[in-house]
């Protein structure tokens, strides 16, 4: 396990490097990680006034977007089981002029009340969840109206263990119909649901977390045919769940 991840029981795999965090998926990702942000902004329809809350907010780039979105009389919360996320997400917070309140928590124990927000969003954490019915049910019971989830989908068993011997504080990435029983059981109607191919370089994804050379070697085998000319797609999800009728 590097630096940057440790695996804490019952909560997941909190990140405590938020700088590196923030500078690996600028210089990685640039543009897409924007599209995919708009994407889930889109998604949630989220309108000036409303409050929303960033689950797994890391280093706040979402919560900031959002709150720019819902103005002056809106509220925005993101919480993060890392307080080293969390003092990063305060001080970008600050820098842009929003206000945003942060809070440390996990999102198997959302430290509200049922209905206190409009909308939930949750961007690429979820794979990192020790238990993700939880906490797609604690969602749901804070969400007044919407839950918009993105996040990573399984391709086999052989890309999972690639992503668990490239990065330990990675549990599992779910299929589409894995999502849709968990919102199902958490009592969401599947309202909207988008699919985007990520491209993502290899060399650099595995930079990113030190993985050393031996594991890399494995990494690269598992991945087998999924590498192309030194890249790969990430199929990613962005679905929507609605309070069920
Ligand atoms: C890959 S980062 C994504 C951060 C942010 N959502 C973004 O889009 O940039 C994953 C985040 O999930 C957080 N995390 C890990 N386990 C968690 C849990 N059980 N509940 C909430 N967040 C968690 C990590 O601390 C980390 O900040």
């Amino acid at each position: 396990m590097t630096a940057e991840h440790a695996m804490l029981r019952g909560v997941g795999a909190v990140l405590h490097s938020p700088r590196f965090y923030d500078a690996i998926v600028w210089f990685a990702l640039q543009g897409r990680e924007r599209r995919m942000r708009q994407r889930l902004l889109d998604l949630s329809r989220i309108r000036i006034g409303e409050s929303v809350l960033d689950v797994g907010c890391g280093t706040g780039t979402l919560a900031i977007l959002a709150k720019k979105i819902v103005g002056l009389s809106g509220t925005v919360c993101g919480v993060d089981p890392s307080p080293e996320m969390l003092v990063r997400a305060s001080a970008k917070a600050a820098r842009a002029g929003v206000e945003v309140r942060f809070e440390n928590a996990a999102a198997q124990a959302l430290p509200f009340a049922d209905s206190s927000f409009d909308a939930v969003a949750c961007r690429v954490a979820a794979h990192h969840f020790a238990d993700v019915l939880t906490a797609v049910k604690e969602m749901a019971r804070v969400a007044k109206s919407r839950v918009v989830i993105c996040d990573n989908t399984f391709v086999s068993e052989a890309s999972e263990e690639a992503d668990r011997a490239r990065d330990p504080s990675h549990v599992r990435n779910y299929s589409q119909p894995e999502w849709h029983s968990f919102f199902e059981l958490a009592g969401l109607e599947v309202a909207d649901e988008r699919f985007m191919n990520r491209p993502l370089e290899i060399q650099p994804w595995l930079d990113r977390t030190q993985t050393p050379p031996a594991d890399q070697a494995r990494v690269r085998d598992l991945l087998g045919d999924r590498i192309r000319d030194g890249w790969m797609d990430l199929p990613t999800l962005v679905i929507k769940g609605v309070a069920a009728a």
